[in-house]
């Protein structure tokens, strides 16, 4: 293949977790549907039916926050929310077909329990993506998207991506009709705190961990009141049984997660419409009322497990479980192993230093930013009043009209489209959106021709 010749794709997609594998499986489901209904003529119907589609992903393998796979962690969604069920309920690819193709089918029934373990849907994730593996490159990280070189917006229909193998070495280029961006949350630290050996952020959270000697890990802190910080500091406390660890917390105590029936209406696919139709008061209203479904909150049943383990070393007059409420991170300094922390306490924000011998910040995370990979291109973007990309319902980033590819964002579009923009709830029908827009866009297009 010459240099001006590069592989074609009606779809590429960045980053491979769960929205675009949600993305792959719309797309497979849509060309098996069209094989179904073409009948005698099921080749032309192929071609009509086929949307080529190229998935990049920059982990070896297949991995959701592995980091974070802690034992008993569970899942924040129904298992229903799978990967397909809400767009189609008898899809191949559902955690139910999952169940029944591992043997468990039953014997999950009969356990009960709306929420599998994060192992147990990683798995399922695992499974999934094996089935549409002919259409991921695993240790491919996309460096940069680009209109052709020359070309002019209006008058090209594909843009060129780039991208580095596991080594970081440059060298394949493709070019795309349509990008789907879902590179995922990007980890935020508390201010004036880097990150090194023995400060982490909760994204990185088991392979740091595992590196340390846990002998050596005597005091340890992690920051935060969400749900990775309660999670971390359970697992510290069981694993760790000589340390002391202490939770760093911006409240007075942990707030739970509402994910009571009414409430979670907020995640159903209807919101996404409400969100994006509504006016600038009904989404505030959306935002004041229902942060606590997702934002620096945590499940009941945790909260309860750390609080019944802090009244279990009252009783036993030790005092392993440290919580220092109403307590900010303001900084960390380095000395040789010694891990200085800096906090602020209290009302009266009173300075207090403490060393730890390793220092964890579940402080959360940004939203998907994919202005980097954009580059220049990203002049092409419109942008609103407060400088976020506008964005059309279909989960397109509204560009100058003259453009003719598709830049869709999965991930990133909170302040458009709602809650679920960062979560699983919604992914199966956002990929069968944004699948049904590319397909018929590309009608539209043979239309014209
Ligand atoms: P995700 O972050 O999963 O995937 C993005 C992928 O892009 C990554 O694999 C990354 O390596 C890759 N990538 C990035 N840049 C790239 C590049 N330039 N080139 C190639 N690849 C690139 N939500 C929910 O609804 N229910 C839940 O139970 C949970 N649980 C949960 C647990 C934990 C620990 C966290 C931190 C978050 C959750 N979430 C959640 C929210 C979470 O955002 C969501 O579950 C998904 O990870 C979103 O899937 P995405 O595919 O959009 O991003
Ligand atoms: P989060 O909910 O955003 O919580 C971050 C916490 O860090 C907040 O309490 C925040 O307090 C605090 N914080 C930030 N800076 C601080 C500082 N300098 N000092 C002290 N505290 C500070 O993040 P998260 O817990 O990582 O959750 C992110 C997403 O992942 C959520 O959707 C969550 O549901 C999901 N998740 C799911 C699971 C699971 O499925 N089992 C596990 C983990 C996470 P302020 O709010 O005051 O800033």
């Amino acid at each position: 293949m010459s240099d001006r010749e590069h592989e074609i794709y009606d779809v590429v997609g960045i980053g491979f977790g769960p929205s675009n594998l949600s993305l792959a499986i719309a797309l497979e489901e849509y060309r098996d549907n069209g094989r179904a209904n073409g009948g005698e003529n099921g080749r032309a119907h192929d071609q009509e039916n086929e949307i080529s589609s190229l998935f990049f992903e920059r982990q070896p393998t297949f991995g959701w926050h592995r980091n974070m796979l802690l034992p008993s962690a569970t899942m924040q969604i129904s298992f229903l929310k799978d990967l397909a069920t809400f767009r189609n309920p008898t899809s191949s690819f559902s955690f139910v077909a999952f169940l029944h193709a591992s043997g468990r089918l039953p014997q999950f029934v009969n356990n009960q329990d709306f929420f599998p373990t994060r192992q147990e849907f990683h798995q399922y994730l695992e499974w999934a993506q094996a089935r549409v593996a002919d259409r991921i490159a695993y240790g491919s990280d996309v460096t940069s998207i680009r209109l052709l070189p020359g070309a002019v917006p209006e008058l090209s229909d594909r843009l060129r991506l780039e991208v580095a193998d596991a080594a970081g070495r440059a060298g394949r280029v493709v070019e795309a009709r349509n990008v789907v961006v879902s590179t995922g949350l990007v980890p935020s630290m508390p201010e004036g705190t880097e990150r090194d050996e023995r400060v982490w952020h909760s994204s990185e959270f088991l392979e740091k961990y595992r590196r340390m000697n846990p002998a050596e890990l005597r005091r340890v802190a992690v920051v935060g009141a969400g749900q990775s910080a309660a999670e971390i500091t359970r697992f510290l406390y069981d694993e760790l049984p000589h340390a002391q660890v202490s939770a760093v917390i911006p409240s007075y105590g942990y707030s739970v997660a509402d994910d009571t029936p009414f409430a979670n209406q907020i995640f159903d696919p209807g919101a996404v419409d409400d969100y994006y139709f509504g006016t600038d008061q009904t989404r505030e209203a959306f935002w004041r009322y229902h942060r606590n479904t997702n934002y620096s909150v945590v499940d009941d049943e945790v909260i309860r497990d750390l609080y019944r383990r802090s009244y279990d070393d009252e009783v036993r007059g030790v005092e392993r479980l440290q919580f220092l409420n109403l307590t900010r991170v303001t900084g960390v300094k380095r000395a040789g192993v010694e891990t200085r922390v800096s906090l602020q306490v209290g009302p009266d924000a009173e300075v207090r230093e403490l060393e730890f011998d390793a220092l964890v910040c579940a402080t959360g995370y940004n939203g998907m930013e994919p202005t980097a990979l954009l580059g220049d291109l990203d002049r092409h973007c419109l942008r609103d009043e407060a400088g976020r990309y506008r964005m059309e319902r279909d989960y397109r980033i509204v560009t100058d009209p003259e453009m003719r590819c598709g830049i869709y964002l999965q991930g990133g579009t909170e302040h458009t489209h709602g809650l679920t923009s960062s979560l699983l709830s919604n992914i199966a029908v956002r990929s069968g959106e944004i699948a049904d827009s590319i397909v018929a866009r590309r009608a539209r297009k043979a239309d014209v021709r």
